[in-house]
């Protein structure tokens, strides 16, 4: 115990830990308090109080893929499915730029529609509004990749999920975890801001997994990284399962956030998801960064990754206002730069 305090209070300063500390600060649910805050003070050394405000648009609920957690997998049929316009999406991207977001977040599932030339002129029109651009819409070749970057696009979001392949595999029927850290590398080397994640809480993943999972994020050299706890979705194989816990997903952040000290990390919905507020206790554990839904009532409504989904039965402008109060409230102000990681360690 006494050794674990000082695991943490080594690893404020030198950003390093083994394998086996990280699985035993996991277990270890007395040493929680002095993980987040230590956490947190990483955070306010690093990249300061400042909270970056991200705009989400989820312009496509249309899915190839068959992911066993996801409400969106191709073979739930009681998905009502959609797709936005060029238009539509723009008219999101203006309402983000008006509500002082900096970026726009354009999110989706795996829909072979938008090609390259769809996708780039998507791209290309909302740079004009001179807004920063994450996509977030899944494993594509490096071509496309160097399209999409050749178009304007910043950072790109592609989870790896779990980096326990045994789990990757069934969990994903007909993907593969070489072709989704190839996607990874890919856009590392196109100059993208690359982030990933993993889901906290799968059924048979073990802290040794997790503790795993953290140092890929250190070794991948993530830019931001993003994790949720995983939450069983109605429809999904994996619907009868339990569900991942705010501590855990807590926890991984914190270690994360003492790793990898100077990148983004947000607050995620899933976290609120789970507890109300617990978008709050991530920004005070690590998190830096929050990604409030633009996305219209109607298709926000059938954008069902998972049930419960926080935020639903809010317009775009509620959420706005709630969440900068509550940021202001707990000291941190609202950044009004783009927020890109920079990188100091
Ligand atoms: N619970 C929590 N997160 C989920 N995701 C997909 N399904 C679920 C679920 N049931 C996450 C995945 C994906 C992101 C877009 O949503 O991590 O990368
Ligand atoms: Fe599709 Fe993404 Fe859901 Fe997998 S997690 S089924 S790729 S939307």
């Amino acid at each position: 115990m006494t050794d674990l305090v000082n695991v943490i209070k080594n690893a404020q300063s030198t950003h390093s830990l083994s394998e086996s500390e990280i699985v035993e600060i996991l277990k270890n649910d007395t040493v929680n308090e002095l993980l987040f805050d230590t956490a947190d003070k990483v955070r306010k050394q690093y990249v300061g109080d400042e909270v970056h405000l991200r705009g989400l648009i989820e312009f496509s609920n249309i899915c190839r893929c068959n992911c066993f957690y996801c409400g969106l997998r191709k073979d739930n049929t009681a998905v009502q499915r959609y797709r936005m316009a060029l238009e539509e999406i723009l008219l999101l991207a203006q309402k983000a730029k008006d509500f002082g977001y900096k970026t726009v977040v354009l999110q989706s599932g795996e829909d072979s529609f938008f090609d390259v030339d769809k996708m780039c002129a998507i791209i290309r029109e909302i740079k004009k509004l001179d807004l920063a651009l994450t996509l977030s819409i899944g494993e594509k070749s490096y071509e496309e990749y160097k399209a999409y970057k050749d178009a304007g696009a910043d950072r790109y979001l592609l989870r790896i999920e779990t980096t326990d392949r045994e789990l990757y595999k069934k969990l994903h029927p007909s993907m593969s975890f070489e072709n989704r850290v190839r996607c990874l590398n890919d856009l590392k080397t196109l100059g993208f801001e690359v982030g990933t994640g993993c889901l906290v809480g799968l059924p048979h993943q073990s802290d040794e997994s997790l503790a795993r999972d953290i140092l890929f994020f250190k070794n991948i050299d993530a830019d931001m990284i993003g994790l949720g706890p995983f939450i069983p979705s109605p429809q999904t194989p994996l619907q009868n399962e339990n569900g991942g816990t705010l501590i855990k997903v807590l926890k991984v952040m914190a270690l994360t956030r003492l790793l990898l000290p100077d990148i983004n990390i947000p607050a995620t919905t899933a976290m609120e998801t789970l507890q109300e507020n617990g978008r709050l206790l991530a920004l005070k554990s690590g998190a830096n960064v929050v990604m409030p839904n633009v996305t219209d009532e109607e298709c926000k409504q059938k954008y069902t990754i998972y049930p419960g989904k926080a935020g639903l039965n809010n317009t775009a402008q509620e959420y706005r206002n709630s969440i900068v109060k509550k940021i202001e409230a707990i000291g941190r102000t609202i950044s009004n730069g783009y927020g890109f990681h920079k990188k100091t360690v």
